[in-house]
C-alpha cells in the first residue's frame, strides 16, 4: 500500500462524508471507511507485510488520515444533525387553535349548582339578588343586627377578626342591613355568598356559603314566612317534603324560628344523614326585630319583615345525600362530576 492510495481513500471517504444526506448515511459511510473491516482499518493490517523500516512513516501517514477522517466526520454529523432537527421543526409546526380530540369542559360546581337554583326559586316570588362584602365592620356584622359587644349571642359565631373593628363575616346577616340602609321598601331581597368561622369537622367548614332572604312589606307575618319558606322548600327539594318550624332565638328576629325539613333520603324515617329523627335542620328564620330597623332607620311599624338564613352546603348535602361535607372545597373532579 503506498502513500498514493492512501491519499486515495482518503479523498473517496471525504467526498462520501460530504455527499451524505441523512446523518444515518453519513454513519454508513464511516463504517466503510473507519470502521472494523472499513478501507483504512484495511490499510493499517497491511502494515504488518511492510518492510521494518518503512513501518514507522507509513503508520504516522495512517494515523494523520484517521484523525482527519474523523476530525471530518464529526463535523459533517453536526451539520446534518443541526438540518436535521431545523427540518424537524418546520414540518412539526403545531397549531395550537386546532380542536384536541376529546374535551372535558367540566362541571358547575355543586355550590354554585344550589345557589342558582335557590334564585331560580326566590326570584319567581319577585326576589332579587344583593351580595355584600367579605369583610364587614363589627357594626354591620353584630351591632346592627342587634348583637351588642359583649352579648353572649356573640359566641354563637365563632368569629375570624380581622381588626379591632373588622372580622371576616359570620352570615349572610350583614346583607340585611346595607340593603335596609340603601334601598326603600317594599323589599325582597336574597342575598348570597362565602361566610367564615372558627370551625371545621365532618359538618362544619371554616368557610361555606349562605343564602339569605329578606321581604320587608306594609304587612308582614310569621305565616309569610312560613309560607314562602315551605313553598322554597318544596321546590328545592321536591313535592311531598315536610316542614317545620320550631321556636328558637336569634337576636336579629323576633320571634325566632329554625326550620327543618323532613329527611329527604329515608322519608322521615329515620336514617344516619337525620340521625334517627327523621328530620334535619336547614337554617334560621324569623320576623325582623324592630331594634334591627332602628339601627337601619326604617320606619316601624309603617314596615315590617321577615328574614331566613340557609346553609349553602348543607342543602347541597341533603338534596344529593352527600355524607362529608369537606369533599365541596376539595375540588376533586371524581366528586364535582357526579352533580
Ligand atoms: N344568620 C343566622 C346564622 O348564621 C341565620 C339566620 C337566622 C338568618 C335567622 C336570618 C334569620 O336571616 O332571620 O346562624
Amino acid at each position: 500500500m503506498s502513500q498514493i492510495q492512501l491519499n486515495q481513500i482518503k479523498s473517496d471517504a471525504l467526498k462520501a462524508f460530504t455527499a451524505a444526506v441523512t446523518s444515518q448515511d453519513l454513519y454508513n459511510q464511516k463504517v466503510q471507511f473507519l470502521g472494523k473491516s472499513g478501507a483504512l482499518t484495511e490499510a493499517m493490517k497491511m502494515m504488518a507485510s511492510l518492510p521494518k523500516e518503512e513501518k514507522p512513516a507509513f503508520g504516522k501517514m495512517v494515523n494523520e488520515v484517521k484523525s482527519e477522517l474523523e476530525t471530518a466526520y464529526d463535523q459533517a454529523e453536526l451539520s446534518l444533525k443541526n438540518q436535521e432537527i431545523n427540518s424537524q421543526m418546520l414540518n412539526e409546526k403545531l397549531d395550537l387553535t386546532l380542536p384536541t380530540s376529546s374535551r372535558d369542559p367540566g362541571k358547575e360546581h355543586p355550590v354554585h349548582k344550589v345557589t342558582n337554583e335557590i334564585f331560580g326559586i326566590m326570584a319567581r316570588l319577585g326576589y332579587s339578588l344583593r351580595t355584600g362584602p367579605l369583610i364587614e365592620k363589627d357594626y354591620y356584622n353584630f351591632e346592627a343586627l342587634n348583637i351588642p359587644p359583649n352579648h353572649p349571642a356573640r359566641d354563637m359565631q365563632d368569629t375570624f377578626f380581622v381588626d379591632e373593628t373588622h372580622v371576616l363575616r359570620t352570615h349572610t346577616s350583614p346583607i340585611q342591613i346595607h340593603s335596609l340602609e340603601n334601598e326603600k321598601p317594599p323589599l325582597r331581597i336574597i342575598g348570597t355568598g362565602s361566610v367564615f368561622r372558627v370551625d371545621s369537622d365532618i359538618s362544619h367548614l371554616p368557610n361555606f356559603h349562605q343564602i339569605e332572604g329578606m321581604c320587608v312589606d306594609e304587612k308582614v307575618s310569621m305565616s309569610d314566612l312560613k309560607g314562602t319558606i315551605t313553598f322554597f322548600v318544596r321546590e328545592f327539594f321536591g313535592p311531598g317534603l315536610k316542614t317545620r318550624f320550631r321556636p328558637s332565638f336569634f337576636p336579629f328576629t323576633e320571634p325566632s324560628a329554625e326550620v327543618d325539613c323532613s329527611c329527604p333520603i329515608c322519608k322521615g324515617k329515620g336514617c344516619s344523614l337525620c340521625k334517627q329523627t327523621g328530620w334535619i335542620e336547614i337554617g334560621g328564620c324569623g320576623l325582623i326585630n324592630p331594634k334591627v330597623f332602628q339601627f337601619a332607620k326604617v320606619e316601624y311599624p309603617k314596615w315590617q319583615g321577615f328574614a331566613f338564613g340557609f346553609g349553602v352546603e348543607r342543602m347541597a348535602i341533603i338534596k344529593y345525600g352527600v355524607d362529608d361535607i369537606r369533599l365541596f372545597p376539595a375540588n376533586d373532579v371524581r366528586f364535582l362530576k357526579q352533580f
